[in-house]
């Protein structure tokens, strides 16, 4: 698959690498040459402007900060139309209280970047891993390859998200529509804001079959 990185960050160096091993043909585009041919050179990939990832792929990765998403994609709204384009971004405010979501009235992020280039095919997928988990080849964890959730409503863009996932040896989730995209957002918050805690989030969602009894005596309503 022909992919275009909007990024020249950790996110599109570890992701567009694996993508290179994986075999596809990845383009990182960034608004410095400099940076961009230094990011595409550790992921091996080809290096050009924003315009000419976005471009470039069928599939779209937008890894730049989610505070400078919706006016980067507003920009590139024409290149974009017919892509699937991929936001990996998180909305996250540090605050007193802990991280919080920035998405306005929107939702999420996600879906204000559907608003913004209304023709392209917008997911959301790969935003819950610290970015050194894209640097596993494969990223397995206790032998059990990492599923990665997305949510997509075209098509297309789930058909490109799965081979995306898949063939970097993850295992796609799919999990709805756009509009179920804020909860991957909020996901985001809660287990970042855990592991800053010293908190393993992952130990707060045993699967309900470890614990028989508990299930079967529980109120379905
Ligand atoms: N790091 C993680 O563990 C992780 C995990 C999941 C999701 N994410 C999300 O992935 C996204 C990228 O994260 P990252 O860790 O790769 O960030 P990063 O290393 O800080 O890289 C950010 C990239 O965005 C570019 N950028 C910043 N403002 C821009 C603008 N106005 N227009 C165009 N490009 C701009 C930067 O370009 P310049 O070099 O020119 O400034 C840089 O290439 C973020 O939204 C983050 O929330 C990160």
């Amino acid at each position: 698959m022909k992919i275009g990185i909007l990024g020249t960050g950790g996110m599109a160096a570890a992701l567009g690498g694996a993508w290179v091993a994986a075999g596809h043909d990845v383009l990182v585009g960034g608004r410095s040459p400099l940076r961009a041919r230094r990011t595409a050179e550790l992921a091996a990939a080809g290096a050009g402007s924003l315009a000419d990832a976005a471009r470039h792929g069928d599939a779209v990765l937008l890894a730049v900060p989610a505070a400078a998403a919706p006016r980067l994609v507003t920009e590139l709204a024409d290149d974009l139309a017919g892509r699937t384009v991929v936001d990996c971004t998180n909305p996250l405010v540090p605050t007193d209280d802990g991280l919080l979501l920035d998405v306005g009235e929107t939702g999420s992020i996600a879906w204000r970047l559907a608003t913004a280039a209304p023709g392209a095919y917008v997911v959301k997928a790969f935003n819950l891993c610290h970015v050194s988990s894209w640097t596993l080849r494969p990223p397995t964890f206790e032998n059990v390859p990492l599923a990665v959730p997305f949510c997509a409503d075209h098509p297309t863009a789930v058909a490109a998200t799965r081979t995306l996932i898949d063939s970097i040896g993850c295992t796609p989730a799919p999990c709805g529509g756009l509009v179920r995209a804020a909860y991957l957002e909020a996901t985001a918050a809660l287990a970042i804001g855990m592991w800053w805690a010293g908190l393993q989030p992952r130990n707060a969602f045993p699967s309900p079959a470890e614990a028989p009894q508990s299930w079967a005596a529980s109120p379905r309503s």
